[in-house]
């Protein structure tokens, strides 16, 4: 398969680190210097579907592509209003579209989960084309009480159009359980037969554990990869990386050795915005027309279960 559109929406309402520090005990010269992050999009008075159907449009117009040639729809997506129906049944009916769709939680690394699930459609002859939406709103997962870990998210949607080609060289996903790093918990209906006290609990991280889990992950996935493609890491052209801390993106650029230029970031504008982080990136580079046909692209994205991934991409 290969990538022909891509698009992204953003939620208006910007919040910057000073802004944060009107109600937090928290500062810019706290979080810029461990983070990279000076302000993020926050969701205000729009709707997550709204976004993540603006940014199929978006990715659809780019590949030139009607919503009644598609095959299938992806959404990654963690949290939104609803439990069901699922996200991706939500935009078919918004694009118009007619064909199956998916949803799947995994975490920052849905974009790379889901380019694994499609190309695998693609080698059974299942799909022709694919659209993919990682629609996320972090923000409404934290406490905005809790500073360690508010100032680090923002929220978007990004989406990419599949068509059939070869322009996928590699993907790697990988799972390391750790369920008490990096999770939510929220609070079902009650039933006449559930005795014991329940309660909701705001996203919860250990920073420093997540910090060396996707360095790592992140770098052992990448390097898979160019070892299994017979690759270099100068052989890549450009490096994508889920945008959480620059201070991991730098970690993982000084594990590969490569040069800044090769890794564009938005961290120091969105946050991390969990899946739709590296789709907002590449709609973004796609735009800018930085990208010239034949170039190698490496994607690489990490988060909770833990879960991480990566793909090498010929543009
Ligand atoms: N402002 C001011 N002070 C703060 C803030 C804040 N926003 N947050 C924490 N602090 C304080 C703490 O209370 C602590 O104070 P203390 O020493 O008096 O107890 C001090 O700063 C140090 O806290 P640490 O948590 O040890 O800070 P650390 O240097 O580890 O940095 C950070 C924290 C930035 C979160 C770092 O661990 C990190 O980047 N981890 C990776 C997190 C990440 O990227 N998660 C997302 C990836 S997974 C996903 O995408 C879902």
């Amino acid at each position: 398969m290969k990538i022909i559109g891509t698009g992204s929406a953003l939620p208006k309402k910007i919040v910057t680190n000073d802004m944060l520090s009107e109600f937090l005990d928290t500062s810019d010269a706290w979080i810029y210097p461990r983070t990279g992050i000076k302000s993020r999009h926050v969701i205000s008075d729009e709707k997550l579907e709204d976004m993540a159907a603006e940014a199929a449009r978006k990715a659809l117009a780019d590949a030139g592509m009607e919503a009644g040639d598609l095959d299938m729809i992806i959404c990654s997506n963690v949290v939104n209003e609803y439990i069901t129906p699922s996200l991706s049944c939500i935009i078919q009916g918004a694009i118009g579209a007619t064909c199956p769709c998916l949803d799947i939680n995994c975490a920052c690394a849905g974009f790379i989960y889901a380019l694994d699930i499609a190309e695998s459609h693609f080698k059974a002859g299942r799909v022709k084309n694919v659209l993919i939406v990682c629609a996320e709103e972090p923000t409404r997962m934290t406490s905005w009480k809790d500073r360690s870990v508010c100032v680090l998210f923002g929220d978007g949607a990004g989406a990419a159009v599949l068509t059939e080609g070869d322009n996928i060289k590699g993907i790697k996903c990988s799972a390391a359980s750790a369920t008490d790093k990096l999770y939510q918990k929220h609070i079902l209906e009650p039933t006449p037969y559930i005795t014991k006290e329940e309660e909701s609990i705001p996203l919860q991280m250990k920073g420093q554990d997540v910090f060396k889990f996707a360095v790592k992950a992140s770098s052992g996935d990448i390097r898979y990869l160019l070892d299994n493609l017979g690759m270099k890491a100068d052989d890549i052209d450009w490096y994508l990386l889920h945008q959480a801390n620059m201070r991991i993106i730098n970690s993982i650029r000084d594990f590969l050795g490569q040069p800044a230029e090769k890794f564009p970031t938005n961290v120091e504008n969105h946050g991390n915005s969990s899946s739709a982080s590296c789709p907002i990136l590449l709609d973004e580079c796609n735009r800018k027309g930085m990208f010239k046909p034949g170039d190698k692209l490496a994607l690489s994205a990490f988060g909770a279960g833990f879960i991480s991934g990566a793909v090498i991409i010929e543009w």
